[in-house]
């Protein structure tokens, strides 16, 4: 089939400094081709200044999360038969929303990952090592409560389809909550205070209005707005039983 990609252009350092909208036409398309190879069949046969950010084409990386007629997808995961519309086969391919465009398809992504770093996305135990020399041990149950925040790869197409985060670029943003989802309910972790204090402050869990549409798009099944209605239960509970010090917030979080 023949297909047209209306791609949303920027160039800051070149001619034209507006954003602006660019169509292709692709010949002898199979249904079944992922919409990254035909970006690519688009950069190496016709426009080499097309810019994409990609690297392991098969939804594991995270790098190409871009907006698929007006949804945040994975281009490698999206066949061009499930986003062809029209008499012409159109389909319209824009950067994810809520970050600066640095050059086409291409967002900065620092500030989405200095969100991620606020919430101490790392394991803290500091107790010794046990004396058998093995790995601190955890139950099959306990592991399992957060078997699914464990599947995120930072692609930030939840924290970029969330109007919340349009908004309020201050406000954390919900792959930064499931990041820390994953280490506030892990048995073994000793850093869940400090990370549901964090949360708890302005731009934390509580910007979330659970508009949803988080959820549906995340390439990775995660069910993004339970783990957010987790992390806000467990900053009720640890309030309510005193657990949690809003004077605890460390400083840098307090703007
Ligand atoms: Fe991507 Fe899903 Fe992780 Fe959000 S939760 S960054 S959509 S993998
Ligand atoms: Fe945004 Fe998802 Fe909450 S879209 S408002 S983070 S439920
Ligand atoms: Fe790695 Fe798509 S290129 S997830």
């Amino acid at each position: 089939m023949e297909i047209t990609f209306r791609i949303r252009r920027y160039n800051p350092e070149g001619g034209n400094k507006k954003p602006f909208w660019q169509e292709y036409t692709l010949k002898d398309v199979e249904e079944t081709n992922r919409v990254l190879e035909m970006l690519h069949r688009v950069k190496w046969e016709q426009d080499g200044t097309l810019s994409f950010r990609r690297s392991c084409s098969s939804g594991i990386c995270g790098s190409d999360a871009m907006r698929i007629n007006g949804r945040n997808m994975l281009a490698c995961k999206v066949l061009v038969r499930d986003v062809v519309r029209g008499p012409k086969n159109t389909i319209q391919v824009e950067p994810i929303l809520g970050l600066p465009v640095l050059k086409d398809l291409i967002v900065d992504m620092e500030p989405f990952f200095a969100h991620y770093r606020e919430v101490m996305p790392y394991f803290i135990n500091n107790d010794p090592l046990p004396a058998d020399g093995r790995e601190r041990l955890q139950s099959q149950e306990d592991r399992a409560i957060f078997d699914d925040t464990t599947n995120c790869i930072l692609c930030a197409a939840c924290t970029t389809s969330c109007p919340s985060f349009w908004a309020n670029g201050k406000y954390v943003g919900p792959a930064a909550i499931v990041q820390a989802h994953r280490f506030i309910f892990d048995s073994r972790d000793q850093g869940w205070k400090d990370r549901l204090s964090i949360l708890s402050e302005p731009n934390g869990v509580w910007r979330c209005r659970t508009i949803y549409n988080c959820t549906p798009a995340c390439p990775r099944h995660i069910e993004v707005t339970r783990a957010i209605g987790e992390v806000k239960l467990a900053i009720q509970r640890g309030k309510r039983e005193g657990i949690i010090d809003p004077e605890s917030i460390p400083a840098k979080f307090h703007e």
